[in-house]
């Protein structure tokens, strides 16, 4: 189950009950429906993006909400959900908290660490931070101008996703060719950050992806980060790192979480090696005291 060779997997027996997932889509595609369409459909009104003759490459084509879980919730304060969508999404981020927990001692276990090493690694003072990022993707007229959500790699940690059980669009980098991810019903894809990449020293590394809109159908996207808390200092992890690579410093750098947040925030779309270089630029500057975690 847990071959990691295309480093993106999509987990069908991971122990949620699927009337549960069914739920969880059909009351966001209600809540899309309801609060959302209309709403984008002014935005792109708007901004003409209907009629776009020439690339679009600072927007994509989605509609996205946040919902924050850990190390506080903020689902109760977020507006417009009604109160069986907001109970189920907090019981769909404790499911999914849980999972990410799980997975993360597989990880562990193949790479030869101890059982709860990636948990501390992420933990900093406050814990973990848990997120999801709720996305549809209207129908697009123009998806090859517009892309559904442009190519990156995620920031973080561990990256749960439920998403549409019909309508494709996800799309992987692999081997230089981009692969479709397709709709297995009632699957969760994992998918890895850069935090795993720079732990593990490179024995895995974060996957760049994309959504291609639809013209037709609109794909939901329900995407969870189990990420390191806002202080963790993040490294690779010593026994993951060989002798010969130290000498030759190409061994990935060591930084607090948040401080690459914020890298990241302003070079998203761009590729990650120059995020590691800079952060290897600035590593001497890091005082490490009582936070470390290991
Ligand atoms: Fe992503």
């Amino acid at each position: 189950m847990m071959s990691l060779d295309s480093q993106i997997l999509q987990l069908v027996s991971h122990g949620i009950p699927t009337e549960f997932l069914d739920t969880v889509e059909r009351l966001t595609k209600e809540h899309y429906r309801q609060c959302l369409e209309q709403r984008f459909k002014e935005l792109v009104a708007s901004k003409g993006l209907e009629a776009v003759k020439t690339e679009v490459n600072d927007m994509d084509w989605e509609s996205t909400f946040y919902l924050r879980h850990l190390p506080k919730s903020n689902i109760s304060e977020v507006p417009d959900l009604e109160d069986q969508y907001r109970n189920v999404m907090k019981e769909f981020a404790l499911k999914l908290e849980k999972l990410a927990e799980q997975l993360l001692d597989l990880l562990c276990e193949n790479l030869g660490l101890e059982q709860g090493y990636l948990k501390k690694a992420f933990y900093g003072t406050n814990g973990p931070t848990f997120g999801t990022k709720v996305s549809n993707y209207p129908p697009c007229p123009n998806p090859e101008l517009i892309k559904g959500l442009r190519a990156h790699t995620d920031a973080g940690g561990l990256i749960l996703l439920f998403q549409d059980d019909k309508v494709s669009g996800l799309q992987l980098l692999k081997d230089g060719q981009w692969i479709d991810v397709p709709p297995m019903r009632h699957s969760i894809v994992i998918n890895l950050g850069d935090q795993l990449e720079v732990i593990t020293n490179g024995k895995y590394k974060s996957v760049e992806h994309r959504v291609i809109a639809q013209t037709d159908g609109t794909r939901m996207s329900i995407a969870s980060f189990y990420n390191p808390g806002s202080d963790a200092v993040i490294y690779p992890a010593p026994t993951l790192v060989e002798k010969e690579a130290e000498e030759k410093n190409q061994v990935y750098p060591k930084f607090v979480f948040e401080d690459y947040m914020k890298l990241y925030a302003g070079l998203k779309f761009q590729p990650k090696e120059p995020r590691f270089e800079a952060m290897k630029a600035v590593e001497t500057n890091i005082s490490l005291g009582p936070i470390a975690t290991a």
